[in-house]
Order: structure tokens, then sequence, then C-alpha cells
């Protein structure tokens, strides 16, 4: 059966790097017999200027109903610029909600080949391999009222609201419990609960649900505060670490950096398998539109090519072909040829395509045997 994949380059380093992540997924169709129909669609300022709105309607809604979707990246000075209306609706948020993905799954591994530029001691990164599985669908990011008012006597005054049901608490910590069985790994539960309600329901409706499916799995729970910390001095202490809407945004861009870059990480996320089987997946690159490099052709595309491995594993279930696009990866990373962000001090680097030829030149190599 041939799967419907559609792709949202967005805006800023979004196109540039989705771009090399179409090749590395089109090689794939036409090496190894993948069978993808891959459409790619406006979002953004582009699509405003075309429809009135971040993303055409049609396109919105046809979200739920193909196998994958491939997010690049949303923001920048020119987005900032449109109504506000405009920019909170049909926006990236409104895409996750609308598609029910509220399980965010962050692999944050450190590449041996990398190691040498790491901020970080060598002994503290090498071998550190965590996954943060975000709350995408609640919490501070959605929670009403929300807003920014001038009170009477003209000082000015914003509120955002934190707020979890039990049920979208248990929904999201038994997608962590899963993953740390299959990993035959352990869970760092994150949360705030000495100061708001809000995690201490999260601590209990944790608890709760390991106490009654998975006492199995080792169970931490860890202040946010000292987590980030401890990400940074002990990465390797961590195998799954599970968080709300916020503290999963934040916290993975800090684990970023024990990769080297927000360049190397990527991100699917997935809803609950429907009445018809299907279950809504999106794809997308943890780092953002990153003005500061975008149109310049240096973004590093790896964290979208890797959004590809992961597609394939987790949506086309091929989890070999996933498997290959790895080692491709690792032996691109292998021959330092790099773009900026992950390349040595005084060597020189190499632009997006570049890195895309190279990804590609690598899975041929290894297709011939
Ligand atoms: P960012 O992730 O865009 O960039 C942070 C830093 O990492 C920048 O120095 C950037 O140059 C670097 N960087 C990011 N991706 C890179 C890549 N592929 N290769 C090399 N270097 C890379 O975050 P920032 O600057 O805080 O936000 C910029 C815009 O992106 C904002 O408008 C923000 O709202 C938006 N954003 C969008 C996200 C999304 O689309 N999912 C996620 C995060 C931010
Ligand atoms: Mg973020």
């Amino acid at each position: 059966m041939v799967s419907k994949v559609v792709v949202l380059p967005g805006e800023g380093v979004g196109p540039e790097v989705i771009t090399e992540a179409v090749r590395v997924l089109n090689w794939f169709k036409v090496h190894r017999g993948v069978e993808v129909d891959i459409h790619s669609e406006l979002y953004g300022v582009e699509a405003f200027s075309k429809y009135g709105q971040l993303i055409d309607i049609d396109v919105f809604n046809s979200l739920v109903q193909v196998d994958a979707v491939l997010f690049g990246a949303t923001g920048g000075p020119k987005f900032d610029k449109l109504p506000t209306a405009i920019r909170r609706s049909h926006n990236l948020l409104a895409i996750r909600k609308h598609m029910g993905t509220y399980a965010n799954l962050r692999p944050i591994k450190t590449f041996d080949e990398l190691i040498g530029i790491i901020p970080l001691k060598a002994s503290v990164v090498r071998g550190a391999d965590l996954v943060v599985v975000r709350e995408l669908n609640g919490g501070v990011y959605f929670g009403q009222p929300r807003g920014r008012i001038t009170m009477a006597d003209g000082i000015e005054s914003a509120t955002n609201t934190l707020s979890y049901t039990a049920p979208e608490i248990e929904r999201i910590a038994r997608v962590a419990f899963n993953l740390a069985r299959v990993r035959n790994g352990h869970v760092h539960s994150v949360d705030k609960s000495n100061v708001l309600e809000v995690y201490s329901l999260w601590r209990d409706v944790v608890d709760k649900l390991h106490k009654s499916e998975f006492s199995d799995i080792p169970l931490a729970h860890i202040l946010v505060d000292n987590c980030a910390m401890q990400i940074i001095n002990d990465p390797k202490r961590f195998d799954v670490v599970l968080a709300d809407n916020m503290i999963g945004d934040i916290l993975s861009d800090l684990a970023g950096a024990i990769t080297g870059s927000l360049g190397m990480l990527p991100s699917v996320s997935f809803g609950d398998v429907n009445e018809e089987g299907r279950r809504c997946a999106l794809y997308e690159p943890v780092h953002g539109s990153a003005p500061d490099i975008a149109g310049q052709g240096i973004a590093n595309p790896l964290a979208a090519i890797m959004c590809i491995g992961l597609l394939l594993k987790h949506s086309l279930q091929l989890p070999d072909e996933a498997l290959y696009l790895d080692n491709a990866i690792q032996k691109v990373l292998a021959s330092d040829c790099r773009t900026p962000d992950i390349q040595l001090l005084g060597k020189e680097s190499v632009s997006t395509s570049v890195m895309g030829d190279e990804v590609i030149g690598a899975l041929n190599e290894l297709s011939k045997g």
C-alpha cells in the first residue's frame, strides 16, 4: 500500500532542511522500493499571501487522513508581522492539536563522531542516549484564559493558564512507560510539584499508573530545576524523560547541548490509534526557523533527515530502512563533511545541500554493499 506523506516546509531554514529530507525520502522510494506518495504544501507567510491563512483549510483538514506529516519550522520576523488573529489560528500548535498528536518523542543521542565539537567533557557525553517524552496538546501553551490587558490604571498585565486533567497526564505517562519498557530502560518524570498544584496532580497520576500497570519499570520523580542541571552534569543517568508541554520543550533544547547542535535533534509526535486503525504522526526537527542563519544555505539538515528515519520506522514500519539511514548519517559524520554548527573550529564547512548530497552519496555506497 502506498503511504501518503504531506510535507509542510514552513519558514526560515524549514524549506532548506526539508528539501534535503525529501530528497532522502525520495531516494528510498527510487532505490529501495519504499511506497510513498509525497505532497508538499504551503504553510506560513507564503500561505497567508495565497490563502489569507497560515495553511489552506482543506490541507489543514486533510492532515488527519494521511500516514505522516513532515513539518519544517515556523516563526521569524515576517511571521511576527502577521495579524495576531492569523498567527493564532491554524498555526503549528493548532496542527498538533487538530491531529491529536499529544505524545512528542525527542530522541537525543551523542554521536561519537561529534564528541570533539561538544563543549561538555567527552566522559560526560559519550554514550548519552535519552528520549524526552513531551506532552504536546495541553498545558500552558493551550490553557485558557490567556491574554494581555491594560488595566484601568494604565498598568499592563498578562495571563496564561497552566492546567492538566488526570486523563491527559495518564495518557502521556503511559507512552513514556511503554517506551521505557521497549528500551529496557527507566523513567524520570519531571515536574515542579513543590510549588504548583498542576504538578502535584502530575506526580500523583504518574505514581498511580506506575503502581497499577508499570511497577516493573524503574521510576524517579525529579524537580525541573534539578533536572536541568543533571541533564548537563550527567546525561547518561537519563533514559526516558517524561515532561509536560513547556518543560519538555525547554529540556529537549537543553539536552540538545549533548548532541552538539539543535540541528541534530529530530522528533515525532503521535496521537492515539483511531477507529480506522490510523494513528496520526507528525515529524518535525526540534529546532525553529533559525532566522539568524536562514537564507544562507548553511543550516544543518540532519535533524530533518533523521525525521525521515523516524518516519520510515514508525509510520512506514520499515525499521531496517531506518537503520540503513542511520548508518549513512554516521558515515557522513565520520567524514568531517559538516555544516558550520557541527564543524571543528578552523575547518572548512559545507552547505545544507552538500550535506544532503553526502547523505545520498553514503546511501548509494551502502547500497552497493
Ligand atoms: P531556533 O531553534 O530557530 O534557533 C536557535 C539557535 O540554533 C540559532 O542560533 C540557530 O541558528 C541554531 N539552529 C537552529 N536550527 C539549526 C540548524 N538546522 N542548523 C544549524 N543551526 C541551527 O530557535 P530561536 O532562534 O529561539 O527561534 C527562532 C524562531 O523559530 C522563533 O520565531 C520561534 O518562535 C521559532 N521556533 C519554531 C519552532 C518550530 O517550528 N517547531 C521551534 C522553536 C522555535
Ligand atoms: Mg522548542
